[in-house]
């Protein structure tokens, strides 16, 4: 039975709500249905407007805990965003990253199998691993997995969310589908290192750190690889059409992205020059040129990088009746226009 979004009854747990995807998750929950929201993080800042709403119960919670785990699995509905996702962990904690992207989720499974929840599971188009400058568009039931050596460290989270993935298809019982988001953009993606992260985030909190600081834009490994970015407002749309497709979606993988919008890194990072401009109402020509760096010189030890990921977006059409529609300027803006009044005081 599809989900009714007039059902006051229903209650959707989201773990990992504090986050990029979540937060505007449970704001288009809160706005579009009149579902009630468990929410389970362990950093609530993004979402202080929500934390008083009476359709709301927060819980300050670490998903390692089996007792929240058993909590959460009791809710019809379980999304699970929690993980440690940012590139440069990938590397330096490996065992931390292995642990948040495969037992916790493991744990959450086996509890969502005996309470009968549905779990939309929370992947990573990065299983589909080093793919190459030549790799075609990348189909979740028919696309073969390569990864690098174990000294490459890189692909502790992609291994370890791709076994999630395999344990959650193969236990018996539990009712599940798996996202794969391909590199989603917009408002509230990541931090400004030293202001309130630390760390290297993901390339377009990057990119916009080094421009609002008058700092050259690094272009790792020249900047070669192609990536899809995808609006987080398109993807939440595709969380609806998942919601509202009844058992269509269960037992599936879904490539959630834009194929439409692919660039090189380099191709990004001039688009977000010229984008950065206009709104600063500057020239391109005074920002700093960008710069050519060595990929384990900026990532650290064990880095490894996939030339190429192109999804096949047909399923999602197909059984959902989803396709993605915002345009990379459009998703870039949105997210660079948040980025510059969000961080403005801080960037010195
Ligand atoms: N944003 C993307 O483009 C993208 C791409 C690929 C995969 N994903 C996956 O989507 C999910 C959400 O990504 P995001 O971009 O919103 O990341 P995010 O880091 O912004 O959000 C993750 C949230 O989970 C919380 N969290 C982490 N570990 C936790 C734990 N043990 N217990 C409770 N809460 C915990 C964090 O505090 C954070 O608020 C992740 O599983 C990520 O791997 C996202």
């Amino acid at each position: 039975m599809p989900l009714s979004f007039n059902d006051s009854s229903v209650t959707v747990a989201i773990v990992g709500c504090g986050g990029f995807i979540g937060s505007h998750l449970l704001d288009a929950v809160l706005c579009r249905t009149k579902w009630r929201v468990f929410g389970v993080d362990v950093d609530f800042y993004r979402i202080q407007h929500r934390l008083n709403d009476e359709r709301c119960e927060f819980i300050n919670a670490d998903l390692a805990d089996p007792r929240i785990v058993e909590r959460i699995a009791q809710f019809p509905v379980v999304v699970n965003l929690a993980a440690i996702c940012t590139p440069s962990r990938y590397m330096a904690e490996a065992p931390a990253v292995i642990r948040s992207n495969y037992d916790h989720p493991a744990a959450l499974a086996c509890a969502c199998a005996k309470s009968g929840a549905w779990l939309i599971h929370f992947s990573t188009s990065e299983v589909y691993g080093r793919t190459l400058e030549d790799s075609g568009q990348l189909d979740e039931d028919k696309t073969g997995f390569v990864f690098g050596p174990v000294a490459s460290s890189r692909w502790s989270y992609a291994t370890a969310k791709l076994l999630a993935e395999r344990f959650i298809a193969g236990l018996a019982g539990l009712c599940w589908t798996v996202v794969r988001p391909f590199n989603f953009v917009g408002p509230y993606m990541d931090f400004m290192p030293g202001v309130d992260g630390e760390g290297i985030p993901r390339v377009l909190a990057n990119f916009s750190t080094a421009l609002l600081r008058g700092e050259s834009l690094k272009l790792v490994n020249g900047g070669k690889a192609r990536r899809t970015f995808t609006s987080v407002f398109d993807a939440v749309d595709f969380m609806f059409a998942l919601f509202a497709s009844g058992d269509k979606g269960f037992s599936q993988a879904f490539n959630v992205g834009n194929p439409d919008n692919e660039v090189s890194i380099a191709e990004l990072a001039e688009r977000m020059r010229r984008i950065f401009a206009r709104l600063k109402g500057v020239t391109v020509e005074s920002l700093p040129a960008p710069e050519v760096v060595d990929g384990e010189t900026f990532y650290g030890s064990g880095y490894d990088d996939s030339m190429r990921r192109l999804p096949s977006v047909e399923k999602a059409a197909k059984l959902l009746g989803f396709r993605a529609q915002v345009p990379l300027d459009v998703a870039v803006e949105e997210s660079l226009t948040w980025f510059i009044g969000h961080y403005s005081n801080a960037a010195d």
